[in-house]
């Protein structure tokens, strides 16, 4: 699987949203990571589908849309509208048959769909939602910030994800979420993540195209 780097519009400069989304496809960016925060599911408010609906139309990178609020169900036909091209739901937001049911009405839209584990949840957690998704959102950092810190005790989650999707044959994707940059993009390429989300260590560096390039070198090497 290709590494994909998603950057995280959270880290971005609200005031030139759109030049802002030209340097990260200027740096060779895969997609764009867009984090909606409802200040319920966790403790603070990003933005929300007209941000994502004017994004769509400056830019041709896919939209990634990380759902982190309470009754994600609600808003589905909304970001598809908007220009999502991938919806992720936390598993801990509703009961598992609700969210497997939520993630087959995503895929039958035509979007891409994931699931979305804490910290606190194990690998197992993810197991049951693999025959329903595209990709597997591992987050390293407990979820409503940019900027924080890597936690580096997710990387046995990442292989065990790993080991269980490449033992049921699946092409689906991992993604890691939160402190990514230099210093551990390395060893969660090596546990097997292929897909990036940098919000900090991306918009935040004075030159974004060496800065995602340097991330995609690092990530194929340390495989
Ligand atoms: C955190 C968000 C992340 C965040 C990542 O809740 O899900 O996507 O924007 O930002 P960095 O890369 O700065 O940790
Ligand atoms: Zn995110």
């Amino acid at each position: 699987m290709d590494i994909k780097i998603s950057p995280s519009i959270l880290a971005a400069d609200f005031l030139y949203l759109a030049d802002e989304m030209k340097r990260a496809e200027d740096a060779g960016a895969h997609m764009l990571h867009c984090d909606v925060m409802d200040g319920v599911y966790v403790p603070n408010i990003s933005f929300g589908f007209n941000v994502i609906s004017r994004i769509s139309t400056i830019t041709n990178l896919p939209l990634d849309v990380h759902m982190m609020t309470s009754c994600p169900e609600k808003y589905i036909d909304e970001l598809k509208k908007a220009g999502a091209a991938s919806i992720t739901i936390h598993s801990d937001v509703m009961p598992k048959e609700k969210l497997i049911e939520t993630l087959k009405y995503i895929k039958s839209l035509g979007m891409n769909a994931a699931v979305s584990l804490k910290p606190k949840f194990d690998a197992e957690v993810a197991f049951d939602y693999v025959p329903y998704v595209d990709m597997i959102l591992i987050m390293t950092v407990e979820p409503g910030f940019g900027g924080q810190k890597f936690m580096s005790d997710m990387i046995p989650k990442i292989k065990k994800v790993r080991e269980y999707l490449d033992q049921h044959k699946s092409e689906c994707s991992i993604q890691v979420d939160g402190g990514i940059g230099k210093d551990s993009i390395e060893a969660c390429a090596k546990a097997g993540a292929d897909n990036f989300v940098i919000g900090t260590a991306s918009f935040g560096a004075q030159n974004m195209k060496e800065a995602v390039q340097n991330f995609i070198k690092l990530a194929e090497n340390a495989r």
